[in-house]
């Protein structure tokens, strides 16, 4: 029989959640909220819903394999160049595209510990190394990070917003990082969440791309955008890295529908603001309720809170049941996505008894 590569095999592999309407079947329930995937509560922009409509009459063509379009939105908007620009299908696919382009087997990447799954996943099984760093008042610790590249070291991953944790890096540190760093360590910073960010000492990751470093600033249109379902996201990078992972992408990687709703998010700033607004608001709520709850939830900069609780798997069970779909996150912790004002009141109302 076929056996994959121990490496392969000896990964964990990413459990998907049920659908809702299948949950809510089993556990004979209705109405329930999502607030386990860091999703756009407001749905995406009608922009985006009417350029969908428009493309869908040419969906026997196969898709812009160059995103001319899309990408010379972005280059207008980030006043970055187009060969500067990659797509994915999703970020998720950037990360597996980086790993594949730039690590070999027996290779090291270095993370932080927790921080987004995804990332020891994928060099994993690449045959590489992941060298999982603890986070620090969970943060980041760069330093730490940084004692820990060695010659093998090729990639040092930070989520900037971290997911679970939220938080953020800022330029102070960042800066010491790069400082530090030999050449040869592609740095990957994933901005999922930067459009969230209010912190004015975020770190500025595009400064360090303009001085041409071997850098890859990974961002999304699943989250602010509200465009998870199509899968788009964009890598930023010098064009020699960004020639490099071409190699490897997939010619139709972003389809047509999605191409054309990305573009058309972009341009509409009002949606993205009305998103950021109803993030204030809801984080606002929520860190009211929960410090009167006497819950010590980490402050965030994105739009999901995290939380310790004593038995995450038992209350994310018994939120399920009262139709409150949060994400637990290890024994001791659970991630909320920060929703519309009824549905942070529904999950505030579920869990007061079960603190
Ligand atoms: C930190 C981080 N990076 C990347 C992603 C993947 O996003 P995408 O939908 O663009 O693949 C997520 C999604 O949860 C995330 O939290």
């Amino acid at each position: 029989m076929i056996k994959a590569p121990e490496y392969v095999s000896s990964i964990k592999p990413y459990v998907p959640g049920k659908p809702v309407e299948e949950l809510e079947r089993e556990l004979g329930i209705k109405g329930s909220v999502k607030l386990a995937s860091n999703e756009n509560p407001l749905g995406p922009s009608p922009r985006a819903i009417e350029a969908l409509s428009a493309s869908l009459g040419s969906l026997n063509r196969y898709p812009d394999g160059g995103g001319y379009y899309l990408k010379g939105a972005l280059s207008r908007s980030l006043d970055v160049k187009e060969d500067e620009l990659i797509l994915g299908n999703g970020s998720n696919e950037l990360i597996d595209i980086a790993v594949r382009t730039f690590l070999s087997p027996g290779d090291e990447a270095v993370m932080a510990f927790p921080s987004f799954v995804v990332y020891p996943m994928s060099v994993k099984a690449q045959g590489a190394k992941a060298v999982e760093v603890p986070l620090m008042d969970m943060r980041h610790d760069l330093e730490a990070m940084a004692d820990v590249v060695t010659p093998k070291t090729k990639m040092l991953f930070i989520a900037n917003p971290n997911n679970p944790t939220g938080t953020i890096n800022t330029k102070g540190e960042i800066d010491r990082l790069m400082a530090r760093l030999p050449d040869g360590v592609l740095v990957v910073v994933d901005e999922a969440y930067f459009e969230y960010v209010r912190n004015p000492d975020y770190a500025d990751s595009l400064r360090h791309f303009r001085a041409g470093r071997d850098m890859l600033i990974l961002r999304t249109f699943s989250k602010i955008y509200g465009l998870a379902g199509l899968r788009i996201g964009y890598g930023i990078a010098r064009p020699e890295i960004i020639r490099e992972m071409n190699k490897l992408r997939p010619p139709f990687n972003t389809n047509s529908l999605a191409q054309a709703a990305a573009a058309a998010a972009l341009a509409d700033t009002g949606h993205l603001e009305r998103s950021k607004d109803v993030n204030e608001n809801g984080r606002r709520y929520l860190y009211t309720e929960l410090s009167a709850l006497g819950v010590r939830y980490t402050p965030t900069e994105a739009n999901f809170i995290y939380m310790p609780v004593k038995d995450s798997a038992s209350i994310y069970d018994a939120l399920l049941r009262k139709g409150v779909i949060v994400r637990p996150m290890g024994p001791g912790h659970l991630r909320v996505t920060i929703g519309l004002p009824d549905e942070n009141a529904r999950f505030i109302e579920a869990i007061k008894p079960l603190l």
